[in-house]
């Protein structure tokens, strides 16, 4: 096991450049299941879940061939196997296999996902999905099976607008008969990405991106190439980052149109912002002002930057009030941050903060994003070391977060516990 070690308290300064997202590439992965020939993705984060999801393909008798940014998928040997323990476990976002086994074989068997647990994490909508286009779904020991004789298009209203339920159902209806309708499906940027890619592999998908998605089904799908988009959540950070240290950081490789509930309420504290068509400047200042932040579905204030938020309001001045409206109870790096001094209590869905100056202290990552809300507050104080345990959990998100932030001037390095 591995933890961070942080003396922070330097401005970062310099220019990072973001990867592909993770939380695309994890959904393009199993939709490479769907193609009967070679699927080649750019771009692709150096994630430990993009080689949990690599091993799974590989157990599926895929070839996957990673090197570098780029994985080549060729999945024309992909058996339909029962996938109840193994790999899969390992991770949340394994419920795409759901759909892409399926879409390609009408059967699967698969693992209950695990990954980030900060509160439950309901698949039902998944489900109805799957069910609507004609599969039975029975949960056995933990494993869930899915078996249709075959998948006939429909039109399916989601409950909740979820990025999961939305993809795994755009993966089970491209090679179904007929046309399938989601409405109130999510809008998430990293939805568009999956329909392009599909798309691109013959599938016909229109209206990815907004709230009603049509999916005309198809026999057949072909391989073909795609670039993932960049990660906005890692921008999101890093952006946070420049600004909790006061520094200077253009973060390159990223759409900026992705970033705009972030940049407005950056904007809104006193921060500098300088947009540009693949880049972000933030330019940091000595006093920011307190904001109240609602975390929504895109386009509103990303869930999975709210913990990194937390920690950059314990820099402003005054009270700041941030609720997630998407989880109710994702807090887990509360507790911590107030190990390190903050001023900050839970109430209901919202955390209020009181600004002032944190300290050094032994904190634990319990989850990914709670684990860069860590590292940021870590980056802000002078005096000491902060340790940051739970390494793990940023790994799974984080592509090269440790010299990334070195080239920035942190003094951060990672040591064996
Ligand atoms: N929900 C249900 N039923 C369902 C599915 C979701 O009630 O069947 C609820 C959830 O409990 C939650 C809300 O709907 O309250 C939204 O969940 P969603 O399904 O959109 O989340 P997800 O697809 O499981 C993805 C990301 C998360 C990110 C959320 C929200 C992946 C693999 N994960 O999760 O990313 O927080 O969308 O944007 O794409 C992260 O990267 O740290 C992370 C947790």
């Amino acid at each position: 096991m591995e933890k961070l070690m942080i003396t922070g308290g330097r401005p970062l300064q310099g220019t990072v450049s973001i990867s592909g997202a993770k939380n695309s590439a994890i959904a393009l992965i199993p939709a490479a299941i769907l193609a009967e020939s070679e699927v080649i993705l750019d771009n692709l984060p150096l994630l430990s879940d993009v080689a949990v999801y690599s091993e799974i393909l590989e157990e599926l008798g895929a070839a996957v061939a990673w090197e570098g940014s780029q994985m080549r998928i060729d999945p024309s040997s992909i058996k339909s196997i029962p996938m109840p323990n193994g790999p899969v476990k390992k991770l949340r976002a394994s419920y795409y296999m759901m759909g892409a086994m399926l879409g390609r074989f009408k059967e699967a068997i698969i693992g209950l996902p695990g990954g980030c647990n900060f509160e439950p994490r309901p698949i039902d909508q998944h489900i109805k999905g799957f069910e609507a286009l004609g599969a039975t779904v029975t949960n056995e020991h933990g494993a869930i099976h899915l078996h249709a004789k075959e998948l006939r298009g429909t039109k399916i209203y989601l409950d909740v607008s979820s990025v999961g339920a939305t993809i795994n159902i755009m993966l089970a209806a491209a090679r179904a008969k007929g046309a399938t309708i989601i409405e109130n499906a999510a809008k998430e940027p990293e939805i568009i990405d999956v329909a392009t890619l599909l798309n691109s592999m013959g599938a016909i998908i229109k209206g990815a991106g907004t709230e009603t998605i049509r999916i005309e089904g198809v026999s057949e799908l072909h391989g073909c190439r795609h670039s993932i988009i960049p990660d906005r959540i890692q921008a999101g950070t890093y952006m946070i980052a420049a600004a909790a240290t006061r520094g200077n950081v253009l973060i390159d490789n990223v759409i900026p149109k992705h970033m705009e509930a972030l940049t407005a309420k950056m904007q809104e504290m006193g921060i500098g912002i300088e947009e540009y068509d693949e880049s972000i400047r933030v330019l940091g200042s000595s006093s920011y002002e307190h904001v109240d932040v609602k975390a929504l579905v895109y386009p509103g204030f990303a869930t999975d930057l709210q913990s990194p938020m937390t920690s950059l309001l314990t820099q402003a001045q005054g009270v700041s009030v941030l609720s997630d409206f998407v989880y109710s109870n994702r807090f887990k790096h509360v507790p911590e941050l107030v190990r390190m001094g903050a001023k900050i209590r839970v109430e209901g869905r919202s955390a209020i903060i009181e600004g002032g100056k944190l300290n050094a202290a032994k904190v634990k990552a319990a989850d990914l994003r709670a684990g860069a809300a860590l590292v940021i507050a870590g980056l802000t104080v002078s005096e000491g070391v902060t340790e940051v345990s739970g390494v793990e959990y940023i790994d799974r998100g984080y592509d090269h977060l440790v010299s990334n932030l070195r080239l920035l001037g942190a003094d951060v390095w990672r040591q064996t516990e």
